[in-house]
């Protein structure tokens, strides 16, 4: 009964009947889908949990079938696609299952940030602690020297199997590829150009071009905020994985000067699983961290950049300078992290924390300022509450000493700003700047890089001009252009008050704290930012309440304070209510691997469930 009510539901009999499942299976499958669909709050998503965790009971191989049966019957993704993501990341999650107990910290965690279902836990409290109390000193003021360039680019997710002509709109989470006959190159009625395609990664000519164009600006070093590898999460192991790291990095190593990389969440195959301590040795991606640090290395010729084999973070003196750059592994503290979901969930994954700790005191005793690169932004709704709040601490013990942080992830052009009282949010309690950059791929606006103004003393940045090559340039297919968007002091500074545009003043977190109240002054100046997130691509509609919320999030590097609900699947109880496509502009579902898949699934009983109650 139940199956045959899902199955017309999904408009799928004719396709299930081909499925020759044991009873079990379906009866299973049956039961977590009506859980599907009765999860409407935290309890809902509690049951949920239950029955996935009586299920995990039976086995793993089990377990796999019937969530791999859940996702092809449903249709939510081809079966090709369901079967290769959840044979990859499903068995983290089937262990954290495991574990996990009901109603627990851990698991109110995985409703709230997977589902939306369950209000975010309160943080649990962690003082780290440190060698020195907090010096009185405070950044430095600019030394008027002629300022450096450095490049920032991210997200570049090169497809090695792109092809030029074959179909862009296919059926998969990316397309450009020659899937199937009918998107094969001369067959589709949409064919990819060959410099890429917004449904698609971009070839390893788009990033030959960019390299190309950085190569000219001739920085003094570039820094790169990772994920190098394409979004077909469904495909990629170990040897893809290793093939798109070689790709990446020896064209980076060929075309351009030294560069200063960190590693992204899709480094390593299962894409964002690394595991939290050494007792986890089956799940420790040492292969990817060993093939980064060799490939780091190669870029900078500076030697502890090899600790990077460790877990994946460094910390390096640029050579001649007073820099010390510290790449530090964000994606232990990503909510897709399933590795980390154990109970309790670890507050200080591999001593990470406690690393940054020793490398920023001694920074700060000898006198270094220091810049921290990573790909996952401390503020956004997709890192851990908690571990925000514990990095935080870091943050602001060192703020005198830290000139900057530089981050990826989220492919829009976006910034975070840590205070010292995220309570009295202002100029005069701004602490740090998270400089967010935008991506390559063109997933979510046109291909970018940007080239920061650096203080040769002080490493502070006075400015900097983000580039683009407009995919929708009608020559863009032929040679894309890689040209000046637009400029923090011109386009900014200009409308703050008192104006900052003095080329020898440092934008400083007090800088883009005024920033964002000339937003709140100025609607306009928040609609240019709110364009320049995504390049003027698909710009969505965003003022009033939408606006006021990011600004928060702007005013937010410390995760609690962002001022995103967990709302994603919220649907009112009997569904009379409900907005069926609610899309929260932060997360970017579309490519986060068995995430998404969960969240469709849920989506789509969320359909179910609102056209029986109108058939009742
Ligand atoms: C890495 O890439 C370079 C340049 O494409 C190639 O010459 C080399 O053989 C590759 N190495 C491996 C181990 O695949
Ligand atoms: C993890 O491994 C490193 C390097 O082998 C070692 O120094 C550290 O003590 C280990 N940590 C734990 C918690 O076992
Ligand atoms: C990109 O090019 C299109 C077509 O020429 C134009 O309409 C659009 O304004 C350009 N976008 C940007 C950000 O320059
Ligand atoms: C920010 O605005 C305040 C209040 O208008 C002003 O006193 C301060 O100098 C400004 N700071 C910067 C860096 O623009």
């Amino acid at each position: 009964m139940r199956i045959n009510t899902l199955l017309l539901a999904c408009g799928l009999s004719a396709s299930f009947q081909g499925v020759h499942a044991e009873a079990n299976t379906e009866k299973t499958i049956a039961t977590i889908w009506d859980d599907f669909k009765n999860a409407v709050d935290c309890g809902g998503c509690q049951a949920l949990l239950g029955t996935l965790k009586v299920a995990s009971g039976l086995g793993e191989k089990f377990w796999l079938d019937v969530f791999t049966g859940l996702c092809t019957i449903t249709g939510i993704e081809d079966p090709d696609v369901c079967s290769g993501i959840i044979a990859a990341e499903g068995p983290s999650l089937y262990a954290a299952l495991k574990t996990m107990h009901l109603n627990s910290g851990t698991s109110k965690t995985l409703c709230a940030s997977l589902l939306g279902l369950c209000p975010y836990p309160e943080v649990r409290p962690y003082d780290l602690t440190f060698p020195s109390p907090k010096p009185k000193t405070v950044r430095p003021p600019p030394s008027g020297k002629s300022p450096i360039k450095v490049v920032h680019f991210s997200d570049t997710h090169v497809d090695l199997l792109y092809e030029t002509g074959s179909n862009y709109e296919c059926n998969k989470p990316i397309c450009c590829r020659a899937y199937e006959d009918k998107d094969a190159p001369g067959v589709t009625e949409h064919p990819c150009g060959p410099y890429g395609n917004p449904q698609c990664d971009p070839p390893a000519r788009l990033q030959e071009s960019m390299h190309a164009a950085i190569a000219q600006i001739n920085p003094e070093f570039s820094i790169y905020t990772g994920d190098v590898i394409s979004h077909d999460v469904w495909m990629v192991d170990q040897a893809k994985v290793l093939e798109g790291l070689n790709a990446t990095y020896s064209a980076i190593d060929r075309d351009i000067g030294t560069v200063y990389a960190s590693i992204g969440n899709h480094d390593t195959a299962p894409l964002n699983l690394f595991p939290p301590t050494n007792a986890s040795k089956d799940d420790d991606p040492e292969w990817a961290y060993q093939a980064l640090a060799e490939d780091w290395f190669s870029l900078t010729g500076v030697p502890s950049v090899q600790d990077a084999d460790q877990y994946g973070s460094y910390s390096a003196v640029h050579p001649g300078s007073n820099l010390r750059i510290i790449s530090y592994n964000s994606v232990f503290y990503y909510i897709y992290n399933f590795l980390m979901y154990g109970e309790p969930i670890e507050q200080d994954p591999r001593g990470q924390f406690e690393w940054l700790i020793q490398e920023l005191q001694a920074a700060e005793d000898a006198g270094q300022r220091a810049w921290l690169i990573a790909h996952i932004p401390s503020g956004v709704p997709d890192h851990f509450r908690d571990h925000s709040q514990y990095f935080d601490q870091i943050v602001q013990r060192y703020e005198a000493t830290i000139a900057g942080l530089f981050y990826g992830h989220t492919h829009t052009d976006e910034f975070q700003i840590a205070y010292s009282d995220y309570n009295n949010r202002d100029w005069n309690t701004a602490t740090a700047m998270g400089y967010i950059a935008p991506a390559m791929t063109p997933t979510e606006g046109s291909a970018s890089f940007r080239v920061y103004d650096i203080d040769p003393v002080t490493f502070g940045v006075l400015d900097y001009t983000q580039y683009i090559a407009n995919i929708s340039d009608p020559s863009y297919q032929v040679k894309p252009e890689w040209v000046p968007y637009y400029s923090a002091k011109a386009d900014y500074g200009s409308k703050i008050s008192p104006p900052v545009t003095d080329p020898k003043a440092e934008i400083t977190p007090a800088f883009w704290h005024n920033v964002t109240v000339a937003m709140e002054r100025d609607p306009s100046v928040f609609q240019d930012f709110w364009s320049r997130r995504v390049r003027g691509h698909e710009v969505e509609e965003c003022d009033g309440d939408c606006a006021k919320s990011e600004i928060c999030q702007l005013r937010a590097a410390n995760a609690q304070y962002n001022c995103v609900k967990p709302k994603a699947f919220n649907f009112k109880r009997d569904g009379e209510e409900s907005v069926l496509v609610e899309k929260d502009p932060h997360v970017n579902c579309d490519h986060a691997g068995m995430a998404t898949i969960i969240a469709k699934m849920m989506h789509r009983a969320k359909i179910d469930r609102k056209k029986e109650i109108e058939a009742r």
